[in-house]
């Protein structure tokens, strides 16, 4: 990059395309790049006209994301940087469930997602009275939910927890039992992790308490004994990825580094070299010293990291892509800034219930909340 461009600030077309090609000029199609410097270098016009800031997840599109993102993280980082980063509105480039956290954690900002949905399919594998349900048949057992869930579901729960951190909030709690939503394989895998039984129950009906799950044993008096409960939603992409596709690309690239996703399944992550939240996998490949890096996740990723690691060769399984997270485009973040679209509100008392376990999650993470006091 351009060392001299500050591609997040500039407005002038020819200083950003100057920046993108440097960056990006073995990755994007010339004319494409002359395109989206032009619509990048009036998204930063739009901004400074309005005070707003940009966040930005790291599964966004090369152009954007080596462009306007004035912050870029994993969901951990930006949970943060929405409640600390100065800016408003904050323009969210990620989807709806990230989005509703920056509200959650500052309520007195407007915050723009540049897509009208931006799902997630673990976000909707779970309802707020899925939660009251099993916390009906699991009585004062403590409730860890993912954030990919929306603010009806975090309002139910005791402590968030992220891809980068699932682990460690699972270990503060001084329960022998947790229920860990909404993440099958996210579950398996901090389970695989701590040793910890897992059991899948099903809340709806006059079913079981609870049925099968890895590891799950029935007792001699036929109670259930297992440490964590969890259910079955599942990520659409990383699902999809299997051991036989890396026994592929181990048999064509023997000297391959495979990096994998929680998100990913648990045979998935045991047969790879490396498993972590987004930027853990960034961090992992700019620090190691591999030929090849097969990156378990979504596509986008890829071209990012070689795009500051140009040493680095990807081999990139595309056919697999997040199409919620694809859907923010530098094309539809101007047209947030330029017509306030579209405001993604959380209201009371959800709000502020959601809020509490964001920030148990925050405080474990970083050591001190980062939102102060809350109206
Ligand atoms: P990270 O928290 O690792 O960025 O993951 C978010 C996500 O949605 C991955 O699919
Ligand atoms: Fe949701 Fe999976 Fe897309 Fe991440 S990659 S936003 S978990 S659907």
């Amino acid at each position: 990059m351009n060392s001299k461009i500050d591609t997040a600030r500039t407005t002038s077309p020819e200083e950003m395309y100057a920046a993108l090609s440097q960056r990006l000029g073995d990755i994007v199609p010339d004319f494409e790049l002359r395109a989206k410097a032009q619509v990048a270098a009036e998204v930063n016009q739009l901004k400074a006209d309005r005070g707003a800031v940009i966040l930005g997840h790291n599964y966004m599109e090369p152009a954007l994301f080596h462009s306007v993102c004035d912050y870029k993280g994993d969901s951990l980082e930006l949970s943060r940087l929405a409640a600390e980063a100065p800016g408003d509105p904050i323009v969210f480039c990620g989807v709806r469930f990230m989005a509703e956290t920056a509200k959650i954690l500052s309520p007195e900002r407007t915050v723009l997602l540049p897509t009208p949905k931006g799902g997630c399919s673990l976000a909707e594998s779970i309802t707020g009275e899925d939660v009251r349900r099993l916390k009906e048949k699991y009585p004062g057992v403590p409730v860890v939910t993912y954030v990919n869930t929306y603010a009806d579901v975090k309002a139910e729960t005791d402590i968030c927890c992220t891809s980068s951190n699932a682990h460690k909030i699972v270990a503060s709690l001084d329960s022998d039992r947790v229920i860990f939503l909404p993440d099958e394989f996210l579950a398996k895998n901090v389970a695989r992790e701590t040793g910890k039984k897992i059991i899948f129950p099903r809340v709806t009906g006059d079913l079981p308490t609870a049925l099968g799950g890895n590891g799950a044993s029935a007792g001699a008096s036929g109670s259930l004994e297992y440490d964590m409960i969890g259910w079955r939603g599942r990520c659409e992409v990383h699902e999809q990825f299997t051991p036989e596709d890396i026994a592929n690309v181990r048999r064509q690239f023997p000297d391959v580094m495979v990096l994998a996703h929680p998100e990913c399944s648990p045979e998935v992550v045991e047969a790879s070299d490396f498993s972590g939240s987004t930027s853990a996998l960034i961090h992992a490949v700019k620090e190691a010293d591999a030929r090849r890096y097969l990156l378990l996740t979504e596509c986008s990723m890829a071209d990012n990291i070689v795009a500051e690691n140009p040493e680095k060769e990807m081999v990139r399984l595309c056919s697999v892509r997040c199409p919620h997270m694809n859907e923010i485009s530098l094309e539809n973040v101007r047209d947030a800034l330029t017509l306030d679209r579209f405001e993604v509100d959380v209201p009371e008392p959800v709000r502020s219930r959601a809020r509490t376990s964001i920030e148990r999650m925050l405080e474990i993470s970083y050591g001190r909340s980062p939102t102060g006091p809350q109206p």
